[in-house]
């Protein structure tokens, strides 16, 4: 199968702990590539943006709040069949959910701060690298 694309962000809680490079390791242990990263300090504007689909939900403000709290670093990966290889080594959005050598089981402190996000599917891949990434910034 080709290679595709996904979105991934090391979110606020593994930066403060310093673990952007254990996570990186994992994704590319999995057999991901980065072929785009930046660490950034994502604005209020940008957060509510680009969890827009969870508005009506009771945790939306906290999660805005939590994703602007600190920097993250946003990243393409590719990989084959990247979409489900991501979320195979995220694990459950909620760790005590999580399976071992996934990385929500190794590193995630709640269901908030849950060291990473990754695209659900292709189409909201696609969305989500270009809503950080100039065509430029991705080197493959
Ligand atoms: P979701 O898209 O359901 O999970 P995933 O990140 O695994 O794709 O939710 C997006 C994020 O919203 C999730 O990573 C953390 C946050 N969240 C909460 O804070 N509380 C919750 O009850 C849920 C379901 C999600």
């Amino acid at each position: 199968m080709a290679a595709t694309r996904t979105f991934s962000i090391i979110k606020p809680d593994a930066t403060r702990r310093n673990l952007t490079g254990a996570v990186t390791k994992m994704l590319e242990d999995a057999g991901l590539r980065v072929v785009a990263s930046k660490r950034i300090r994502m604005t209020e504007d940008q957060a509510k943006k680009f969890y827009e689909v969870h508005a009506e939900r009771p945790f939306y403000g906290e999660l805005v709040d939590f994703m602007t709290s600190g920097p993250v670093v946003v990243q393409v990966l590719e990989g084959e069949d990247a979409v489900k290889r991501n979320r195979d080594v995220m694990g459950a959005t909620n760790p005590a959910d999580a399976e071992e050598g996934t990385i929500r089981k190794a590193f995630a402190e709640s269901i908030e701060a849950n060291s990473v996000h990754g695209s659900d599917s292709d189409e909201n891949a696609a969305t989500e690298i270009a809503f950080f990434f100039s065509d430029d910034e991705i080197v493959g």
